[in-house]
């Protein structure tokens, strides 16, 4: 595991997206394993100033996104698809048939997360997956449980994850208590697993993700056994780390 400590928030985004953006320059039809939350947001503003400034193309990039809501639709404003759309997807040149998030909506959602899982067979696997961390560990929606879940599922959102999601919607009761999401096939198969984590919040599931025991009450720990894992946090989120010196 390679640990990059940067002073802030702003390092970490740029960092990530130099990663992303040196991995698409060199494979044009990378396939891309993509967040939400508000941790990416740097990462996404970054790789659309490449876009426009640095003939970032991204004309035959494929994603594919952890995670949506079940009960939203595309257009809901808190779907995870209309945040890709607003933060990454509409500044960047993507086609748009090529970008995968689970159907919120679908009727028979243990069949959209069997499709779901097709996609990642479809295509072998994510040449990068980058990740955020929840405050409980949590990756994707894959919340701390008695064991590791391989496949997409259906994912029941702990109250702890329904309170720190809460900030995007008006009324805790509007947080959907459901989301479709990939399980730890998908974001372990990767080539490379990037995990982006800032501010003081996320101190105590870093340094138990990173040093921790690997155990599925702490899900992000499942990422020491990847042979090629970046974190990119920094000072605040590295806190708790044992081998963490302030400069
Ligand atoms: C959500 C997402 C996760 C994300 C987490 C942390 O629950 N499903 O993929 O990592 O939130 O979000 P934030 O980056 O806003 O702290």
């Amino acid at each position: 595991m390679k640990i990059l400590v940067v002073a802030d928030e702003q390092e970490m985004s740029l960092e990530a997206a130099r990663i992303i953006g040196a991995l698409v320059r060199t494979k044009p039809d990378a396939v891309l394993g993509l967040p939400t939350g508000s941790t990416p947001l740097g990462t996404y503003g970054e790789l659309a100033r490449m876009h426009h400034e640095e003939n970032l193309d991204f004309s035959r990039v494929r994603t594919i996104n952890l995670d949506e809501y079940i009960g939203l639709s595309d257009d809901h404003p808190q779907s995870y698809r209309a945040f890709m759309r607003k933060h990454l997807f509409d500044h960047i040149n993507i086609d748009e048939n090529n970008t995968h998030i689970p159907n919120g909506m679908a009727e028979d959602v243990e069949e959209e997360c069997r499709r779901y899982d097709a996609i990642f067979y479809r295509y072998g696997r994510t040449d990068l997956q980058l990740i955020g961390i929840g405050v409980n560990a949590h990756i994707a929606f894959n919340e701390p449980a008695d064991c590791f879940t391989p496949d997409t599922h259906i994912a029941e959102l702990t109250e702890s994850t329904i309170d720190a999601n809460q900030r995007n919607f008006d009324h805790r009761d509007e947080v959907p208590r459901t989301a479709i999401s990939v399980g730890m096939r998908g974001i372990m198969s990767t080539r490379h697993l990037v995990l982006i984590a800032c501010g003081e919040g996320k101190a105590e599931a870093v340094a138990k993700s990173c040093f921790g025991p690997v155990t599925p009450r702490v899900p992000g720990s499942l990422i020491q056994l990847h042979p090629y894992v970046t974190v990119i946090a920094d000072e605040a989120a590295m806190s708790l780390c044992p081998v963490f010196f302030s400069a």
